[in-house]
Parts: C-alpha cells; sequence; structure tokens
C-alpha cells in the first residue's frame, strides 16, 4: 500500500520503519521527536498497555522526546458529546504516568486546548480533495461501524491529525496498521504545503508496531463496550471476573489456534504478554489443564503486572492538582510549539501582511 522508492530516491524520509534505531538514523543530530495521540472515549485497557503505553516508555528511554496528543475533538467524529471529559482524560494522565512516561519530558496535552494547531487545519484543508478523503479506509470502515451518516468531521479528521503530527514537526508516529493512512495523509499534506508554499514541513515516519494487536477476551475486537477487555484501573477482582467470563471451549487441551479457538488464543497472548513468553509455549505449559487452569494462570499473570502500576495509578488519581498540572504545563509548551509553527506557515503563504 505504502512505497517507500520515491521517498528513498528523492533523499525524502521513509515512510514507514518498524525500530526507533532505523528511525533515528534519519533525523540525525538530535533527538527524534515521537508524537502520539489517543482519543479519550473510555478508559485505557490491556491492549493499549501492550500494543503502545510500553512502546511510548521505551522510546522515552531510549532518547526520544515524546508529545503526547489527548485528541479530544476526536470524540465527536461518531458520538454527540464529548461524555465525562475531565474525569477520562485525568484518568488517561494517570494511566500514563503510571505506566512509566515520565512527565518531566514528555509534552502530554489536550489538542482543544491549543487554539494554533486547530487553525493549522485550514490552509491544510485546502490541500486536499475530497474525493482523497472519501477514499480512506479507515475513514470508511469507521463509517461503516457506525449508525450516522457521514459527518463532515468524520471525513474530515485525518486532516485534522495532520495538524496533530505536523504542528510539533514530530519525526516520528508509533501507530498500528490501521493508522497507516493517516499517515499517507500527513505526508501528503506535508508535500504539497512545501511544493506550494515552500520546505517547512518534513515528512513523518510511521513507526509501526511489531506487536500483533491483542484481541479481547472473547477472541474479537477489545472495546470497553464489548465488556472483553481489562482496564488498567479494574480491580484484582473485577479482572478475575472478567477473565473467568471469557469465551473459551470444552476441548481440555490447551493450544494456540487464533483461527479455531480465538478467545483460547486471545488469553494465550494475554499471558504470554505478561510472562514474557509467547502463546505455542504458554499453551504446552497448559496442556490438558483446560480453559479453568489457563484462565487462573493468566489472571495471575495480568495482575501481577499491573499491581505496581495499580497502586501508582491509585495514588496519582488521589492527586487531581498533578495530573490537571502535566496538562497545563504541556499545553504551555504545545502551545509554544504550535505559535511558531503557525507563524512560519503563514510566513511562507505571506499571510503576515499584518506584522
Ligand atoms: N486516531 C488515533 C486513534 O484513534 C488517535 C490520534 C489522534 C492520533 N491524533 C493522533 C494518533 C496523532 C497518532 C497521531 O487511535
Amino acid at each position: 500500500m505504502i512505497s517507500n522508492d520515491q521517498s528513498a530516491s528523492r533523499g525524502r524520509r521513509p515512510a514507514v520503519v518498524h525500530r526507533l534505531s532505523d528511525a533515528q538514523e534519519v533525523v540525525t543530530g538530535r533527538p527524534a521527536r515521537v508524537l502520539t495521540g489517543d482519543r479519550p472515549t473510555g478508559a485505557l485497557h490491556v491492549g493499549h498497555y501492550f500494543g503502545s503505553l510500553r512502546n511510548r516508555v521505551a522510546l522515552q528511554a531510549a532518547g526520544a522526546e515524546l508529545v503526547v496528543v489527548i485528541a479530544d475533538y476526536q470524540v465527536i467524529t461518531d458520538r454527540d458529546g464529548v461524555g465525562p471529559l475531565r474525569q477520562r482524560v485525568l484518568s488517561m494522565v494517570a494511566d500514563y504516568l503510571a505506566c512509566g512516561i515520565d512527565p518531566n519530558s514528555a509534552v502530554i496535552f489536550p489538542h482543544s486546548a491549543v487554539p494554533e494547531l486547530n487553525q493549522l487545519m485550514l490552509p491544510f484543508l485546502s490541500l486536499v480533495t475530497v474525493a482523497e478523503l472519501q477514499r480512506n479506509p479507515t475513514v470508511k470502515s469507521e463509517l461503516a461501524d457506525s449508525e450516522r451518516p457521514l459527518s463532515a468531521l468524520l471525513l474530515n479528521y485525518p486532516v485534522h491529525q495532520a495538524a496533530d503530527i505536523l504542528f510539533c514537526h514530530a519525526d516520528l508516529v508509533p501507530v498500528g496498521r490501521d493508522q497507516l493512512p493517516h499517515l499517507e495523509m500527513s505526508r501528503t499534506i506535508a508535500r504539497r504545503f512545501n511544493d506550494r508554499y515552500g520546505q517547512l514541513f518534513a515528512e513523518p515516519t510511521a513507526l509501526l508496531s511489531s506487536v500483533p494487536l491483542l484481541l479481547g477476551t472473547d477472541g474479537k475486537k477489545m472495546s470497553k463496550t464489548r465488556g472483553n477487555t481489562i482496564a488498567l484501573g479494574d480491580s484484582e477482582d473485577a479482572t478475575a471476573a472478567t477473565i473467568r467470563g471469557a469465551v473459551t471451549d470444552a476441548e481440555r487441551h490447551i493450544s494456540y489456534q487464533p483461527d479455531q479457538r480465538p478467545g483460547v488464543s486471545a488469553l494465550l497472548e494475554m499471558g504470554a504478554n505478561c510472562l514474557g513468553t509467547d502463546p505455542p509455549a504458554l499453551a504446552a505449559s497448559i496442556g490438558d489443564g483446560g480453559a479453568g487452569r489457563l484462565k487462573r494462570v493468566v489472571t495471575e499473570a495480568l495482575n501481577e503486572q499491573l499491581r505496581p502500576i495499580r497502586a501508582r495509578r491509585r495514588e496519582l488519581l488521589a492527586a487531581p492538582d498533578l495530573l490537571a498540572g502535566v496538562l497545563v504545563d504541556g499545553i504551555a509548551t504545545a502551545g509554544a510549539m504550535a505559535r511558531t509553527t503557525l507563524a512560519a506557515v503563514r510566513t511562507v503563504m505571506r499571510m503576515d501582511y499584518l506584522a
């Protein structure tokens, strides 16, 4: 789907890399700026932890500069209101810090609080066509999953996401496969902007997670509304109850067969992630123990892995002023970045006629 050839031949950055070290080679001379984003629609869960949060902490430890956008405007791409946003956003910040993201060096902020970031969307919208947006496979599948008519925001949110990425000149964006079309949109916008007005934006590179998508306890896509996942903030008892309720089968011999036994295999993946082993090896160690034994092992492994994170999370939630302070600092830093970028955009576009 995405070709590197053209970019390589013109000395551009690759569209996709799989390791920070590959990206760091492209950046050279300074730490890579890594940008990630989350929609605050519900509690972060083990899928986020194994798929993304752990990786962010590792990237930070490897010297990357981390910017985390809490994409609160993206909440209303497919619903009527933003929901209990303060509570969700503070809980998200608690999850980040509890997992080990260092707030002293990371910039964590909600994009609604940075007007200059949002204003970038106007010139960016002029660089893409409605037909291109209508072809976006992720938007198409989100539309297919929804009972609503296509809103202009759902159609245009990949352009808004380009503003999330380009406002801080991100080098690297760790994403799952579903987000690649949005990354491609950001690259297109950067390129067209530069061609039209003069070189300003480097094309961001996707850092594609090597961790396969973790499925929920029923073997289907994880989602809080399906009740098939475990939130980082769930209690040990709630974790045990969710896993007890997981969909398995009557066969006593435990084996890793994602296609034939999706529920059993999803549990094996969760357990293997915690225990640092792989799902077939975990299956072999359970052998003829049946679903009951599998569930006990996975519950124990998850609760063990999450125990320190949960303890830290509880402490953080008891200090909402500290969490809000992280956001206030993040908004100040992100605001300064966005103002610099918007000023440069207006300059190259020759819109700074009153300056
Ligand atoms: N669309 C992303 C998701 O649903 C969240 C997001 C918003 C994002 N802005 C971003 C991801 C910028 C990466 C970069 O997961």
